[in-house]
C-alpha cells in the first residue's frame, strides 16, 4: 500500500510516497481502506518539526483525519464494508492516516455522515472535534454569548455554526475584511477585524483558535478557551472568576456520532477549498501554505 512518509523534516519537499506492509488490526480495531484525508495546521507544523517535545520518531507517516470503508474488522462496532471517519491523534500515538489502510480502534471512528461524500467527510474530525469538544467545556447553551476569535478558519467556521446550531448567539473576530461575510453566512449576528472594537465584559464564553487572549471580553465568572498550544496558557483569570483552559483535542467516537447527526441534519455546511490527489500531496501542502484558503485543502486516494 501507499504512505506518505517524512524522514527528515523541511519544506514539503520532505514528503515521499512510499510503498509499506498492510497494517494488521488488533482486538476492538478497524481496517479502513482510506478514501480521502485532509491537511490540517499540525501537520505543516510536525512536518517542519516546530512540534518540538512529543513529535513522533522519524521516518513517520503524516495526517489525523480520514473517511472511508471499513474493509476489516475485529469489532462488532464497526462492520465490514462500513462508510466510517476517524481521527487519529497522530501525535500522540505516531499512527499517520496518510495511507491506503489505516488500523484504528473503534472508539476513534464513527459512521460517516450520509449527506455529504466521503471526501468532505475526511476533512470533519479534527477541526469538528475540535470545536465540538472545546464548546462542551465552554458549556455554551441557548440564548448565551459566544465569542469565536480566528471564526473563518477551519475550526473556527465549526466553532461558529455549531454554537448557533446549539441556539447561542455568536459574534466574531477574523483576520480580513473578507471574512466578515463568510462568519457572517455561517451564522455570527456580528463580526469585525479590530480587536479594539470588541466589546468589554460581554460574553459568557469566549473561544480562542490563534492566541487572540481578548480576555477583556469576557464577562466576570465567564470562560475562556484556546485551542492555540504554542500561544502558550490563557493569563490567569482567577480574579474575575473566569475559567480558562488550553484545550487538546481528543479521539472521541461519540463526539463524531455527534457531528455526522448535527451534518445531516444540514446544520452544518462543510467547506473544502480544494481537492488533490496523493500523489500530489507536496502540491496540497505548497497550497495550505499559500493561505488565503475557503475550507479545507482534501487529500483524496
Ligand atoms: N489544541 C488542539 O487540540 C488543537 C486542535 C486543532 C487545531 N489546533 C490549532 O488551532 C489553530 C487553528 O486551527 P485551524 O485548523 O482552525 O487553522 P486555520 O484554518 O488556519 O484557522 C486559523 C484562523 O485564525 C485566523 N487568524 C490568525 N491570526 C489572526 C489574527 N491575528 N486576527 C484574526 N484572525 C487570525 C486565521 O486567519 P487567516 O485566514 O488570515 O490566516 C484563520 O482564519 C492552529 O494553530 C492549530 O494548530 C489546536
Amino acid at each position: 500500500m501507499r504512505i506518505v512518509r517524512i524522514e527528515h523534516f523541511g519544506d514539503p519537499g520532505v514528503l515521499t510516497l512510499a510503498e509499506a506492509p498492510a497494517p494488521r488490526p488488533l482486538d476492538g480495531e478497524v481496517l479502513v481502506r482510506v478514501v480521502a484525508s485532509a491537511i490540517n495546521p499540525v501537520d505543516d507544523k510536525t512536518r517542519e518539526g516546530a512540534i518540538g517535545a512529543g513529535t513522533p520518531p522519524l521516518p513517520m507517516i503524516l495526517g489525523w483525519e480520514l473517511a472511508g470503508i471499513v474493509v476489516g474488522s475485529r469489532t462488532s462496532a464497526l462492520p465490514v464494508g462500513e462508510r466510517v471517519f476517524g481521527m487519529s491523534h497522530q501525535l500522540g500515538t505516531g499512527r499517520g492516516t496518510w495511507a491506503d489502510l489505516v488500523a484504528m480502534p473503534a472508539g476513534a471512528l464513527a459512521v460517516a455522515p450520509l449527506a455529504i461524500s466521503l471526501v468532505e467527510a475526511a476533512t470533519l474530525p479534527l477541526p469538528g472535534l475540535t470545536a465540538l469538544q472545546t464548546l462542551d467545556w465552554l458549556d455554551v447553551r441557548a440564548g448565551q454569548r459566544l465569542l469565536v476569535a480566528g471564526a473563518a478558519g477551519a475550526v473556527g467556521g465549526l466553532a461558529v455554526q455549531l454554537a448557533r446550531a446549539r441556539g447561542a448567539r455568536v459574534d466574531a473576530l477574523v483576520s480580513k475584511p473578507a471574512q466578515l461575510e463568510v462568519v457572517k453566512e455561517l451564522g455570527a449576528e456580528w463580526a469585525t477585524t479590530d480587536r479594539a472594537a470588541l466589546p468589554a465584559a460581554a460574553y459568557d464564553a469566549v473561544f480562542d483558535t490563534f492566541g487572540a487572549f481578548v480576555t477583556d471580553t469576557v464577562a466576570d465568572r465567564g470562560r475562556y478557551a484556546s485551542i492555540a498550544t504554542q500561544a502558550g496558557p490563557v493569563p490567569d483569570l482567577s480574579r474575575r472568576a473566569v475559567s480558562t483552559t488550553v484545550n487538546q483535542v481528543r479521539e472521541d467516537a461519540s463526539g463524531l456520532a455527534e457531528l455526522a447527526q448535527i451534518v445531516d441534519a444540514g446544520q452544518v455546511k462543510v467547506r473544502v477549498d480544494s481537492e488533490y490527489s496523493l500523489r500530489d500531496v507536496r502540491k496540497a501542502h505548497e497550497r495550505f501554505l499559500r493561505g488565503r484558503l475557503t475550507g479545507k485543502v482534501a487529500l483524496v486516494f
